[in-house]
């Protein structure tokens, strides 16, 4: 029996209610990558929150919320990089919130001390080289800068974040004449000017341009799932070292995010990064970005866990991240561009 179009509209309304009840998610995401999807469509499925999402790059994200200031209807800034979340949070552009969930699941070094960004996910920052021209591969960062690698090395740039959280790790552990001293060996064992991204330092290797490269395990991850040009075909060529075994352990960073100082939905905000602490959310960092979950017992991906066990580093990407201006004027004075 077809129901009645009174019924139906009592439906549609209680829906719209329901929607207007659950609400709505503003999302500002400079996170792009396709298993994203499902982490947005399973949160609106389990949650019936609707997320509105304005994707770029984060500094126009960040830009954009400064310029929007107390109107902006941003709930949530999603970004890669703690260097990015703590700019972010210099600004005044986040508010801290308190979850017993957030508390238990994200682990404290990952996460800002004041509660305004939390990381969901994590890389690694690995030493790669060509097994066939490289018998002793560098085993530490500090050994990145040993005389003996020459002109072997390919690395990103000084204006990457990847390169300033890894220098600003080092400052924090360091200090800053210590860490001066390694990017100036660094700087002398470069094979070219930093350019590229991760992908294009593991290209380095097989054009034989360089012999050790710097780069996020999810780029190789990435390669080992999936056909990256001029890195797939030849996977075999490569060995990796996860540096500091003995020490710190290796550099780790994030992709994170936090709630907006003016979220004007902002349970619905607090509901997301629960959500994203979540075995099903973590699994899809791993499974589908190839990334580490933060979450201790959440599982990683097979390929991933493949690359081999590690001992992070567990210095506090808050504390380094206060570092960043220090990283960029050592950078400046070695001459790494
Ligand atoms: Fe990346």
């Amino acid at each position: 029996m077809k129901p009645s179009t009174s019924l139906a509209t009592a439906l549609v309304a209680l829906m719209a209610s329901q929607a207007a009840a659950d609400g709505v998610l503003n999302l500002y995401s400079s996170r792009h990558y396709d298993t994203d999807e499902r982490l947005y469509s399973d949160f609106e499925a389990a949650t019936g929150i609707t997320i509105n999402r304005i994707e770029a790059s984060a500094d126009e994200l960040i830009a954009r919320m400064q310029a929007e200031g107390a109107n902006s209807p941003a709930d949530i800034l999603l970004t890669v990089d703690s260097t990015r979340l703590e700019r972010a949070k210099a600004a005044g552009l986040l508010q801290s919130v308190d979850s017993a969930i957030l508390e238990e699941r994200i682990p404290a070094n990952l996460q800002d001390a004041d509660n305004q960004w939390f990381g969901f996910s994590q890389r690694a920052r690995v030493l790669f080289y060509d097994k066939a021209t490289v018998t002793e591969p560098p085993m530490t960062y500090a050994d990145l800068a040993d005389p003996k690698y020459k002109g072997m090395v390919c690395i990103r740039s000084a204006t990457n974040v990847y390169s300033q959280s890894i220098l600003s790790a080092i400052i924090e552990h360091a200090g800053e004449e210590a860490a001066k001293e390694w990017a100036a060996g660094v700087v002398a064992n470069f094979a070219r000017a930093p350019q590229g991204g991760d992908t294009d330092q593991l290209r380095g290797i097989v054009s034989g341009e360089c012999d050790i490269a710097m780069s996020n395990t999810y780029y190789f991850g990435r390669a080992l799932r999936t056909p990256v040009e001029g890195v797939s075909d030849k996977i075999d060529m490569f060995g990796w070292v996860f540096p500091d075994q003995d020490g710190n352990g290796t550099h780790v960073n994030i992709s994170g995010a936090g709630v907006a100082a003016n979220a004007p939905n902002r349970d619905n905000a607090i509901k997301f990064l629960e959500y994203l602490a979540s075995d099903q959310a973590q699994d899809y960092f791993s499974a589908g970005n190839d990334e580490y979950p933060v979450v201790a017992g959440a599982p990683v991906a097979a390929h991933v866990a493949g690359l081999g066990e590690f001992k992070a580093d567990t210095v506090s990407l808050s504390a380094a991240a206060g570092h960043l201006e220090a990283a960029q004027r050592i950078f400046n004075e070695v001459g790494w561009e």
